[in-house]
């Protein structure tokens, strides 16, 4: 019974610390990582029950299975070891759309992690805490400072942004950056 406890305890902290704090304590625990989100993405037989999406230097996870609101959808990329998606040029906005005409999930409403600062003006990538630089905002917005949460929407040929109301259940995208030395600033 201890030792139930005892794994149980350390899989719990394995499922809220980041992939390298897990990997210090699969040292001491094989069992540590065996049924995390991080073995099913590094194991090739079982790749399709989450399918990844790569572009140039990202993958990206599609949060098509459940709707999730916006605080929801960040802890459970994180839970997964990766972030809620940010977005940082044309190029890259223009994918997303492609990804999600392709899903064809009947909606193109999906979180990003982008967020309004107490300001009531500025926007941050969370959980990076980096500032939104490139923009690609519908006609007219951002709206309404109540509206916290940055969201993708519009024709799926064209995805744009808007601010939404974070408490929203919503289709979200998770990201995670490859290769250190290409990443933005906090990826
Ligand atoms: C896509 O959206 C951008 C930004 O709102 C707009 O400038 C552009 O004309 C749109 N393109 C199409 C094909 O709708
Ligand atoms: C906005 O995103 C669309 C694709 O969703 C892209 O075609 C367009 O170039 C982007 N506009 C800007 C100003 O980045």
């Amino acid at each position: 019974m201890a030792v139930l406890l005892q794994s149980l305890v350390v899989l719990s902290i394995c499922a809220v610390l980041n992939a390298a704090a897990c990997n210090n304590v699969e040292q001491t625990n094989n069992n540590c990582v065996a049924d995390s989100w991080e073995q099913i993405f590094r194991s090739p037989s079982r790749s399709s029950i989450l399918p990844l999406l790569r572009y140039k230097n990202k993958l990206y996870y599609m949060g098509v299975h459940f709707r999730a609101n916006w605080y929801e959808a960040l802890h459970f990329c994180e839970s997964i070891h990766m972030k809620l998606l940010s977005i940082h040029s044309a190029d890259e906005n223009q994918i997303i759309s492609k990804y999600v005409k392709a899903a064809n999930k009947g909606t193109t409403e999906f979180w990003t992690g982008g967020t309004r600062l107490v300001d009531g003006t500025n926007f941050v990538w969370m959980p990076y805490g980096t500032r939104v630089e490139y923009t690609n905002w519908s006609g007219g917005q951002p709206s309404d400072v109540n509206e916290k949460c940055l969201q993708l929407w519009g024709s799926s040929d064209n995805l744009t942004w808007n601010d939404r109301d974070c408490n929203l259940g919503l289709f979200f995208i998770c990201e995670r950056c490859c290769e250190s030395n290409t990443c933005p600033p906090g990826l």
